[in-house]
């Protein structure tokens, strides 16, 4: 008797569990790589993202000069040769494989190396590796999120603390939007995707039909 009732309250909590697991509401579980923000709208700092799809690098781009303040500073960086290495969060390359379109909560961070030729050994006689980090600036796509500065569903960040010159402007643990004159209308008028530069990340763009490869 104590048996079977055992058994039923055993079968009682499996089925319990089971139904929890069934009906528990989608949430953005500890492994997603959604964006986060802080209390006051700012975004979280990706970390982690060394594990994301790397879409491409490129070596010393420059963008038009006429560009806004906090862009001089990117261009200042590409007359001495950078690289700027670029990942999609897992959820929205798998997307982006299907559909060819960036969904919501799509993220895109840019790391910027300096270019190096010469080590402290001396075997490397030609070429330039990744040196040290000197940048991070993120992208991503939350049409819904409340401190966007544009009607467009993107949003820009650099996480870096410009004041601190003498440490290559070290990361921030949180950082505001841009405003969308600095940094969004440039994406949106020349990347080649909605706001993203596909033409220049191989791994995006062989996934296109009829692209080149
Ligand atoms: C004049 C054009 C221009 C402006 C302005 C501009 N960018 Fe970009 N951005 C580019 C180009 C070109 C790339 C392609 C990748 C590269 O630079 O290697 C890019 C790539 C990026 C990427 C990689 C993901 C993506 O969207 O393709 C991020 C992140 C990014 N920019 C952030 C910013 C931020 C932050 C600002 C404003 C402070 C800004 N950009 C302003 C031209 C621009």
């Amino acid at each position: 008797m104590v048996i079977r009732h055992k058994i039923r309250i055993a079968a009682l909590a499996a089925i319990t569990t089971l139904a929890s697991i069934a009906f528990a509401p989608p949430v953005r579980s500890q492994s997603s790589t959604a964006p986060q923000y802080t209390a006051d709208g700012k975004l979280v700092t990706p970390t982690g993202f060394e594990t994301w799809v790397f879409v491409g690098s490129n070596l010393g781009l420059g963008y038009q000069k006429e560009l806004p303040v906090t862009t001089a500073k990117e261009s200042a960086q590409a007359d001495t040769q950078v690289f700027h290495n670029i990942y999609i969060n897992h959820e929205a390359y798998a997307y982006f494989r299907e559909k060819h379109e960036f969904p919501e909560l799509t993220m895109l961070v840019m790391e910027i190396f300096t270019a190096a030729g010469k080590e402290p050994k001396g075997v490397v006689t030609a070429g330039v590796y990744n040196d040290q980090r000197i940048g991070l600036q993120v992208a991503v796509k939350d049409s819904t999120h409340p401190s966007k500065p544009s009607n467009s569903p993107w949003a820009y960040y650099i996480p870096q603390d410009w004041e601190d010159d003498a440490h290559h402007h070290p990361l921030l643990p949180s950082s505001k939007a841009f405003g969308s004159a600095s940094c969004e209308s440039c994406h949106h008028d020349h990347a080649s995707m909605d706001h993203v530069w596909v033409q220049f990340y191989p791994t995006l763009r062989k996934l296109l039909p009829q692209a080149p490869r």
